[in-house]
């Protein structure tokens, strides 16, 4: 049974900082693939963060202020549209079993918004967010504006509400983190089963497939963005999804993929041999990207700001290009210069929550922002070395990146994707025939 006491708390929380105003926060559109055929509908985050109402055509109008409200628009029951599309509460149901103060149907929004909005001092949305939405509710503001000789006065200040709501969302609270660990155990056990699947020979689609079978025989929407499975020289592809390659012996594959539950997204990537075994050449760079790796959770914990996971990572990575010839110098003159980033081109993590790349600021006043208990991030290394004339020809085109999610905690951090193999000796046994 739905319980709507958090949602409530959250809308709760919301309205206190708004102190007073109007704010109006839609679900995400529906999208059209093409003729009458839909993309999957995905709520918008913030819009579920704080109803937990998953249908499209919704809308949230909260009220802050003496007297509080927080009302829904919705759909409205129609036994001709149920048949087509599914059920759908309607406003009366969803207003008593989602804890709302009122709910109307979405026909009326318009109507009913030109009337909330009268008096209102200040306007909340998630301004550019979606151009229909900004010019709809500009609109509506000018039709409460021509109400003034009736005395009725239009918002005037506006205030984009995802300034509040990243913030709240930030911090995960333990609902949050209940599903956060159940999307990563999912993840986690895809990943393993991945790993036994592969074998020389079969295509980089074929483990795909493994994936998405145990994502979805768990209860998971699906992938929480798009699977990388990148064999060999894909792993240099950054963002490669085509996953339509056929795996050779003595490639290494990197998988970047995990799913969403709930809302929740997890984030893993695993890089390992094809045939099960890591050459001499593989194993020195998984070992440089296993210890960042493990010097970047060290420091995900309080006490550090957001970008010391990524400072220690960086140094353990440019200690290991040093090693590998892949640089020369020293740690400062290689960090210096930025000569890594021809093998290291992106960050260490970030932000993990409803959305894969989740919502926050990095910094706060110019300064990188302190990590505090309850905020969710991924740890991602990696080293990527494509052919070059100055690259030692046996790391040619080997591709590694190691990448788990962790939570703040008190005292360090819960790295809640631990149960996929890391160290070379961990994938080597689970990869070994029986
Ligand atoms: N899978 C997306 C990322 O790692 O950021
Ligand atoms: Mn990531
Ligand atoms: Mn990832």
């Amino acid at each position: 049974m739905f319980n709507p006491s958090l949602y409530q708390q959250r809308r709760a929380r919301l309205l206190q900082q708004m102190q007073r105003g109007i704010a109006i926060v839609p679900t995400a559109p529906e999208a059209l693939r093409n003729g009458d055929a839909h993309y999957p509908f995905r709520f918008d985050s913030h819009f579920h963060y704080l109803t937990g109402f998953d249908e499209p055509e919704s809308v949230l109008v909260m009220l802050a202020g003496d007297k509080p409200q927080s009302i829904l628009f919705c759909r409205e029951k129609d036994m001709e549209r149920e048949i087509w599309d599914g059920f759908r509460y309607g406003p009366e149901d969803a207003c008593k079993l989602f804890g709302f103060d009122a709910a109307f149907p979405i026909a009326q929004l318009d109507d009913k918004l030109t009337e909330l909005m009268g008096n209102q001092p200040a306007l909340f949305h998630p301004l550019g967010a979606h151009a229909v939405w900004d010019d709809r509710i500009l609109a509506l503001r000018t039709r409460v504006q021509a109400k003034s000789r009736s005395g009725i006065t239009a918002p005037n200040e506006i205030h984009d509400v995802r300034m509040l709501l990243d913030e709240m969302r930030l911090i995960k609270d333990n609902s949050e983190l209940d599903i956060m660990r159940r999307a990563a155990n999912i993840s986690a056990a895809a990943q393993v089963r991945a790993m036994r699947a592969t074998q020389p020979g079969k295509m980089e689609y074929e483990i795909e497939a493994e994936l998405l079978h145990e994502f979805r025989r768990n209860g998971a929407a699906g992938p929480a963005y798009t699977s990388i499975v990148a064999g060999g020289t894909n792993a240099c592809v950054l963002h490669y999804t085509s996953n339509n390659t056929r795996l050779k012996d003595g490639d290494l594959l990197l998988i970047d993929a995990a799913c969403e539950l709930d809302g929740y997204a997890a984030d893993i990537t695993r890089t390992f041999p094809v045939n099960g075994k890591f050459s001499a050449a593989q194993k020195d760079a998984y070992e440089i990207v296993l210890a960042a790796q493990t010097a970047a959770i060290a420091a995900a914990r309080p006490g550090s700001h957001w970008n010391q996971p990524h400072d220690d990572a960086l140094r353990v990575l440019v200690q290991g290009m040093l090693d590998l010839k892949l640089c020369s110098g020293s740690i400062d003159s290689v960090l210096e210069s930025g000569d890594y980033k021809r093998f290291y081109m992106h960050r260490t993590g970030h932000w993990l929550g409803m959305d894969v790349h989740d919502v926050g600021n990095y910094k706060l006043k110019d300064q990188w922002r302190d990590l505090l208990p309850g905020m969710a991030l991924t740890v991602e290394p990696g080293l990527y070395i494509r052919p070059a004339d100055n690259v030692p020809e046996a790391l040619w085109n080997i591709g590694i990146r190691i990448e788990d999610d962790v939570v703040i905690t008190q005292q360090g951090c819960e790295v809640l994707t631990h149960a996929v193999p890391k160290t070379v000796a961990e994938i080597e046994a689970l990869m070994r025939p029986s």
